[in-house]
């Protein structure tokens, strides 16, 4: 199948991974990503934990594979104890960060408010993010996964131009009840949220937003089903978390055919 977005393989390493586990599993992806036909019509990113951003980003130097971070604070610097900023990314070659991650919403009360302050700021320094939207099991099951997806891609976006939208958005359809169960969207739920969020972003912020900006699928997913994920035209990729932590599965995934 021809895309017409470039398709995007981002793993999620979350709460993982030191620095030397960080080493090794770069100093083999740098090697091995090389094995993957059409490199050039994919792109493959990894996001460590900040303090394994300097060893994978000396490893990543001369690589085309992304290096994301999984979160950003709005203000560049201030007394924000434990936070980090986008110059601070900018520093490890971080390309793009993720905000709004259901873990975030759901551990430490993150908000769609914060989360539009994250991609503002992220984009005021130059870096494309990953939004994260999605519904839990019980907003799926009372029928309000359309309204949840909604509120968070508007408030999330609330105030964003077309244009920055264009350069710097990807949009991240994990379903908080597919995200570590093991138990994945099937392609049919995930395609139907993707078109509807194309449909939102066509109405609030001009047609052809929702053509153009790339929308991922993330939760469960692994070597087995990613092709699946992939053969459908409205899904431009996976945001991975465990199975991003093994290379060989990475690696897999990342080979989607
Ligand atoms: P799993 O792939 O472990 O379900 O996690 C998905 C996720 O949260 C990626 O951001």
């Amino acid at each position: 199948m021809k895309r017409t977005r470039r398709s995007f393989i981002c793993g999620n390493w979350k709460m993982n991974k030191c620095q030397e586990d960080t080493y090794n599993f770069v100093h083999d992806l740098v090697k091995k990503i090389k094995q993957i036909p059409n490199l050039k019509e994919r792109e493959i990113g990894i996001a460590p934990v900040f303090t394994s951003l300097f060893i994978a980003d000396s490893l990543l130097k001369h690589s085309e594979i992304r290096l994301c971070a999984q979160n950003v604070h709005w203000e560049d610097s201030g007394q924000f104890t434990g936070e980090i900023s986008a110059p601070m990314l900018k520093e490890f070659g971080v390309r793009y960060v993720i905000v709004g991650h259901s873990e975030r919403r759901k551990f430490f009360g993150e908000t769609n408010n914060a989360v539009n302050k994250r991609v503002k700021a992220s984009i005021k320094n130059h870096l494309s993010v990953i939004m994260c939207v999605g519904e839990t099991k019980e907003e799926r099951e009372g029928g309000h996964t359309k309204d949840i997806v909604k509120q968070h891609v508007l408030e999330g976006l609330n105030g964003i131009a077309q244009d920055d939208i264009l350069k710097y958005l990807v949009i991240a359809y994990e379903p908080v009840w597919a995200i570590g169960t093991g138990l994945n969207a099937t392609v049919d739920q995930a395609v139907e949220v993707h078109k509807f969020i194309r449909e939102l972003l066509n109405e609030h912020f001009g047609q052809g937003t929702g053509g153009t900006v790339r929308i991922l699928y993330g939760g469960s997913v692994k070597p087995e089903n990613i092709d699946g994920f992939m053969a459908s035209e409205d899904i431009d990729g996976a945001l991975v978390g465990g199975a991003s932590l093994d290379i060989d599965s990475f690696l897999r995934i990342a080979n989607f055919r």
